[in-house]
């Protein structure tokens, strides 16, 4: 009945996830807002990492009234401003949790510019923002293993040229901003797989995941006229949208760890994010931000 009441979620509703621990990032609308409420539903606590508590608390009103306790809990979180992610990181550790699963969601696409702390505007909060989060919770998460980290790339990923170092760290060069977006994409998958292969062994596995063409926010700088396009590509829900992150973060297998996904299965990336050498300079080069 659950399962018709809240659309069409292939996944079991009767798991049971008491006494596990979630945070997950732009929790507040879109794929975010349905992976935090289908988490706490099955019994997660879950930290809602956003920037606005306003646009939040609808969806910390709505978990509430659907397990009828206090599940889910705000953290502020701006992935443009690493000050803020390290705020964000230290109330959640000081809160004395363990954390079963991070879920790497929070994105943008079609926004120009840099972030506070100089990075290109979207590979700045899409993966630097979660780079440093993940890091800073590398510990807890090892602490509390089996655990997994879920971080939503896209598709988008196969049609980035690369990584352009001087670009990454300049403000936004393309009109549309879309070229930076897959470039930021790409970025994600190699990162899950890099941590895969650091995290190999310690109980932390890790997904990355495509999570198809959803109708939510993160198409808001998309020109009207350009809409009804994506409408022909075969939109989902939000609900069908968040299934892949929950089919990692619940159902796959561990030792699938550092792994692609979309449509709750396995799938291979671009080759450029198979490199493991294109891996290992992303993480040097997301690496100076910790000292
Ligand atoms: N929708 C799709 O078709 C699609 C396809 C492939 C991949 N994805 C990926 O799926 C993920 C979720 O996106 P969505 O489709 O659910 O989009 P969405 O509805 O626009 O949600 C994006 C979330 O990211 C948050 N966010 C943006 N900038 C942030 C920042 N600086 N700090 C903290 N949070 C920030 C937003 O917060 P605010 O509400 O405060 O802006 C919002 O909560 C993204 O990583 C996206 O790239 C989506």
């Amino acid at each position: 009945m659950l399962g018709r009441q809240y659309g069409a979620m292939n996944l079991p509703v009767a798991q049971d996830l008491s006494g596990q621990v979630a945070l997950v990032t732009g929790a507040n609308t879109g794929i975010g807002r349905i992976t935090a409420r289908e988490l706490a539903r099955r019994g997660a606590d879950v930290f809602l990492a956003t920037r606005s508590l306003a646009r939040t608390q609808p969806v910390l009103d709505e978990i509430a009234q659907l397990t009828g306790r206090p599940a889910a809990h705000w953290i502020e979180l701006d992935l443009a401003d690493l000050a803020s992610v390290r705020t964000c990181a230290e109330r959640f550790l000081a809160a004395g949790r363990p954390l079963h699963l991070l879920v790497n969601n929070a994105g943008l696409g079609g926004q120009r510019g840099l972030t506070r702390d100089g990075f290109e505007m979207t590979f700045g909060v899409n993966h630097i923002g979660h780079f440093l989060l993940t890091q800073l919770l590398r510990e807890r998460l090892l602490a509390s293993a089996p655990a997994r980290v879920v971080t939503v790339a896209s598709r988008a990923h196969q049609w980035a040229p690369g990584l352009d170092w001087d670009a990454l760290r300049q403000p936004t060069r393309s009109l549309t901003g879309i070229r930076e977006y897959m470039v930021s994409k790409l970025a994600n998958v190699l990162f899950s797989a890099e941590l895969g292969r650091q995290l190999a062994g310690s109980g932390v596995s890790t997904y990355a995941v495509h999570p198809g063409v959803v109708d939510t926010e993160i198409w808001r700088q998309v020109p009207r006229l350009l809409r009804p396009l994506l409408k022909l590509r075969g939109l989902r829900d939000p609900e069908q949208g968040a299934q892949t992150t929950l089919y990692c973060a619940l159902q796959a297998p561990p030792q699938e760890t550092g792994r692609y996904y979309a449509d709750s299965a396995l799938k291979t990336p671009s080759r450029l994010a198979q490199d493991p050498r294109l891996a290992a300079e992303l993480w040097r080069f997301s690496k100076q931000i910790l000292s």
